[in-house]
């Protein structure tokens, strides 16, 4: 089977590593990939939100299937695009239909979707920018903190908790009024603020059935002890070893099995991965958000855990045989740690020369904002390295991981050394 994979961060160059080793893999194409995908794959220079051109070299390769990574073309429907075109006829896309992906596109769809299927989450009302005034009654009548969330797609920057309510209360009209976050903000989510521990959990279905992938937990935010600037991910570790046999049947009793009863109950085709962002409120799990995708750094510690063959496990999306599946679960731990370039996730330099990487030798080093010029390795974005270990336990994987990062060097590198700390 031919495949193509969309996107360009470390999440793809791991996609691209465990699909070119299946035996069902015959060509394997990256757009727009980086310099990682490039030693497994063709590198394609197409934008994934450039659905013509994604068309185009659907039929110049005859790809079979499509994986999208991050969720920016699924919001904007390319699954649909795809699958209504009949010269892309039998093309299969892993990643769900525009409608199920607003379950990441509009965090009011997803509030609506989790109360209407009885699944724990925050209480919320939400407000449009015609709703300024009844946003600030609100803010007057419940205690802080107040969680204030763009409604739309805002890179992971939309979401604000804040302690005082006048600050909230400006910050409300920046985002209604003022635009904050352009049409992502012209609704805000006001969430009850919940505390706890987050994990993140995925799984692959096919609408109907499931397959629960290994789960893991993130560090979002860029300074040592989580404090700083949330970021795409400083690094993840996989599993969370607070995760017990209890918890693990009530995250699927009280929320994977309900939200893909949800699917099928409001008809919202899903064929690809959820991606549960969770709290465990005193060991009760509560769903913060939805994602119609995996996560970046996640991807990076739950794929070198799977043993069995990856893009087998996809195409049981479009068999049936998803549940039958015989996935395969390495027990050993994951741990990987983001190097980024300094100043990240404000501004940061790129061109910087990446030295050290052949001397890598117990770690696998996933690129993301990398590229290749004459041979020499250039920094090319804010998180430019992931690099994952496998461990008898998270504490020897992330050992592993910082003896690696101690051999790569680039100019003005930063990556958290703390990975792994409140464990
Ligand atoms: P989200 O983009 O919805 O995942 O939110 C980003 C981060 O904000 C989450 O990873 C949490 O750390 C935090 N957060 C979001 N919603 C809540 C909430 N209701 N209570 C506490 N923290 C939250
Ligand atoms: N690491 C969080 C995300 O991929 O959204």
């Amino acid at each position: 089977m031919n495949v193509l994979i969309l996107g360009s961060g470390g999440r793809e160059h791991c996609f691209a590593e465990l699909i070119s080793k299946s035996k069902s893999c015959d060509k394997l194409f990256v757009a727009p990939g980086n310099s990682g995908t490039s030693l497994v794959a063709e590198n394609l220079d197409i934008s994934p939100t450039d659905f013509d051109l994604v068309k185009r070299a659907i039929v110049q390769y005859n790809i079979q299937l499509v994986v999208v990574g991050p969720e920016d073309p699924l919001v904007r429907g390319i699954h649909d695009f795809i699958i209504s075109d009949p010269i892309l006829k039998g093309v299969k896309v892993i990643g769900p239909k525009q409608k199920a992906a607003q379950l990441e596109g509009s965090k009011d769809f997803a509030k609506n979707f989790l109360n209407r299927h009885n699944i724990p989450t925050a209480k919320h009302e939400t407000f449009t920018n015609r709703q300024f005034e009844e946003a600030c009654e609100y803010i007057d009548n419940n205690s802080p903190p107040y969680v204030l969330k763009a409604d739309g797609l805002a890179a992971g920057k939309g979401v604000l908790i804040i302690d005082n309510p006048n600050q909230a209360k400006d910050e409300l009209y920046q985002m209604l009024v003022k635009s904050k976050f352009g049409v992502a903000s012209s609704s805000v989510v006001i969430e009850e603020f919940l505390e706890g521990i987050e994990l993140s959990c995925f799984v692959l279905t096919d609408g109907k059935n499931f397959k629960i992938l290994p789960s893991a937990k993130d560090y979002k935010r860029i300074g040592e002890g989580d404090t700083g600037l949330n970021t795409g991910g400083m690094g993840a570790i996989s599993p969370p070893p607070f995760l017990g046999e209890d918890i693990k049947t009530k995250i699927e009793e009280r929320i994977i099995y309900p939200t893909i009863k949800g699917f099928a109950l409001d008809k919202l085709d899903y064929s690809g991965f959820v991606f549960f962002g969770l709290i465990l409120v005193d060991e009760n799990p509560y769903v913060i958000e939805y994602n119609v995708r995996m996560g970046d750094p996640e991807t990076q510690v739950v794929l070198p855990r799977i043993n069995s063959d990856f893009l087998e496990l996809l195409n049981s999306v479009y068999t049936g045989s998803l549940r039958s599946h015989d996935l395969k679960v390495n027990e050993n731990s994951a741990a990987t740690v983001v190097m980024v370039s300094g100043g990240y996730p404000e501004t940061y330099e790129k061109n910087m020369e990446i030295k050290g990487l052949d001397k890598v030798k117990k770690s696998k080093v996933f690129h993301a904002g990398v590229t290749k010029e004459k041979g020499v390795l250039k920094t090319n974005g804010g998180r430019v390295l992931a690099v994952t270990s496998l461990g008898e336990n998270i504490n020897s994987a992330l050992e592993t991981s910082y003896s690696s990062i101690r051999k790569i060097r680039f100019k003005n590198q930063y990556y958290r050394k703390d990975i792994g700390f409140d464990l």
